[in-house]
């Protein structure tokens, strides 16, 4: 059916500002806060392989996927993955399919807002020196008491609700001022700060003198290049671990915001003439350089020069926060150069990890109101309006119960396990459905380069086999034992529960919107 209601659609103003954008998308809090941690925790060295072998054969010919089914869709009016499921299969069904890039992003938009508003509150914490003076245990305290506003601490619980709802406002009024005076303007200022921030930290940390570390008695001398050398020293046996590879994939579908419904929707503004197949490996690169030479030269050889080896895994280990919030002040408080060197390290790191963050989840929030503005007619600013209050209030939930599993459900279901759901109905619809000649024809409409023939293949065979083995694999290995709260203490059960109850009001509702924006379409061709 087309949507013949969608009104004229905005357009990128430049390729500059497409590309920062499609990189502020991609490159955000899990390039550095999540990767370094998977490394340590899933074989250092030995994670790169299967982390590379992942970006070969589903990373990159996902990129090119989702830029080629956002602009297929984006040409037909559609700014979101229902319309865009349907331009590609003529079914009743692909519509109702398409709600997984519409469910991905709001998800994880909530849930990652409440990671990000953490991220300001740290970067305001270090202008006005709250953790300067702290221990590892008042760090520890600092983080929990925010964390947990339902326990008292440190903190008035007002504050991390304060911050979230801040958080929440600067997103929604971002995007509420359309593609290229809110989305644009927002890459085109966040990036290169971010970049620049991530460089003088990185050149900070890699000449940070060595320190003498006492672990269990014995003391090692540590310098950041031990750190460097820890987490790229392979552990063979890692390889032979079907976690290790769970993980790799799903650290490349995260950072680079795969199987999200982002992508596709960014590039639903693109045109015939602009070029995906460049501009889709220019962002999958700048994110892996993003990632791997800046997000992994920053938290662990810094947090190994003063801790050793032990202490950084200890740290890694403890909590998906302690590496990020509680061991890089704990760094900056020791760095020569006193309080003022302190807050100014500080205020780069969480200020670049603020902007990683606000550049990703304006992109989760852009499928939504591409789908109510081109099915219900609703302006931007409404659209931001009504769902930056959805959001706003399904997020306290996360700042109230984050601690007691809230946040992890809805972490696993939508941020890990859905995105390779995503990612196969829309490989076999774009290749399969639509023709391996046609999805080629497509990726290289108004494109500058030829991709080599060796993609037509993995695109063809090799990402769908890929994508279906690893969806088996993910569910027998961690979907089921999760699912069955296996290994999760009695007393969180019924969070966990109500949070999975939550998500599934949030589906049922999203599907029911999409068969009355259908039944609107009919409606309306009948009139016509
Ligand atoms: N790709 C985004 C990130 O890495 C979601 O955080």
């Amino acid at each position: 059916m087309v949507n013949d209601a969608a009104a004229p659609r905005e357009q990128w103003g430049s390729r500059i500002g497409l590309i920062l954008a499609m990189a502020g998308n991609a490159v955000g809090l899990g390039n550095f806060l999540r990767f370094p941690r998977q490394a340590v925790e899933n074989g250092g060295g030995t994670f790169m392989i299967p982390y590379f072998i992942a970006f070969i054969l589903v990373g990159i010919p996902l990129m090119w996927v989702e830029w080629g089914v956002g602009r297929h869709g984006g040409m037909r009016g559609e700014g979101s993955t229902p319309g865009m499921f349907e331009a590609l299969w003529k079914n009743p069904l692909a519509k109702y399919l398409g709600v997984c890039g519409l469910f991905m992003p709001v998800i994880v938009l909530i849930y990652y807002s409440f990671i990000e508003s953490e991220t300001l509150a740290w970067t305001f914490f270090s202008m006005i020196g709250s953790t300067q003076g702290l221990d590892q245990e008042g760090m520890r305290g600092f983080l929990d008491s925010y964390q947990d506003p339902l326990n008292g601490g440190v903190h008035a619980a007002w504050v991390p609700i304060a911050f979230f709802l801040v958080t929440i406002a600067v997103n929604f009024w971002v995007v509420s001022k359309g593609l290229v005076a809110g989305i644009e303007r927002l890459a085109k200022f966040a990036m290169p700060l971010l970049f620049l921030f991530a460089v003088i930290l990185v050149v900070r940390v890699l000449t940070l003198p060595a320190h003498e570390v006492v672990e269990a008695g014995v003391t090692t001398s540590y310098s950041p290049w031990d750190g460097l050398n820890f987490m790229y020293t392979p552990d063979w046996g890692a390889l032979a671990q079907p976690k290790v590879w769970l993980a790799a994939t799903g650290q490349i579908f995260f950072t680079l915001s795969v199987g999200m419904g982002t992508l596709q929707a960014y590039a639903s503004y693109l045109t015939k003439r602009d070029d995906i197949a460049l501009s889709g490996i220019a962002t999958a690169a700048t994110n892996e350089a993003a990632e791997v030479v800046l997000g992994g030269s920053l938290a662990i050889p810094a947090v190994v020069t003063f801790f050793g080896v032990t202490g950084a895994v200890a740290i890694a280990k403890a909590g998906n926060f302690d590496l990020a919030f509680i061991a890089m002040p704990l760094v900056f408080n020791q760095l020569p150069g006193g309080a003022t060197i302190a807050g100014l390290a500080g205020l780069m790191w969480f200020g670049l990890l603020f902007f990683a963050g606000i550049t990703s989840s304006v992109a989760m929030a852009t499928p939504a109101l591409g789908f109510v503005e081109e099915n219900f007619g609703w302006s931007r600013k409404k659209g931001a309006i009504v769902l930056g209050i959805l959001a706003a209030l399904l997020g306290l939930l996360h700042v109230l119960y984050n601690t007691r599993g809230f946040l992890d459900e809805w972490d696993y279901w939508a941020g890990t396990f859905g995105l390779v759901i995503l990612a196969l109905l829309e490989t076999v619809l774009f290749v399969w459905v639509f023709g391996p000649e046609n999805m080629w024809r497509e990726l290289h409409d108004g494109a500058t380069i030829r991709i080599p023939r060796f993609f037509k293949f993995v695109l063809t065979y090799v990402t769908p086999v890929f994508l279906l083995v690893m969806l088996v694999w993910w569910t027998v290995q961690e979907a089921i034992p999760i699912l069955l709260l296996h290994d999760k203490p009695e007393s969180e059960h019924m969070v966990r529960w109500a949070s999975r109850a939550v998500m599934l009001v949030i589906l049922c509702g999203q599907l029911y919107l999409i068969k009355l924006a259908w039944a609107r379409r009919a409606a309306r061709q009948e009139v016509g």
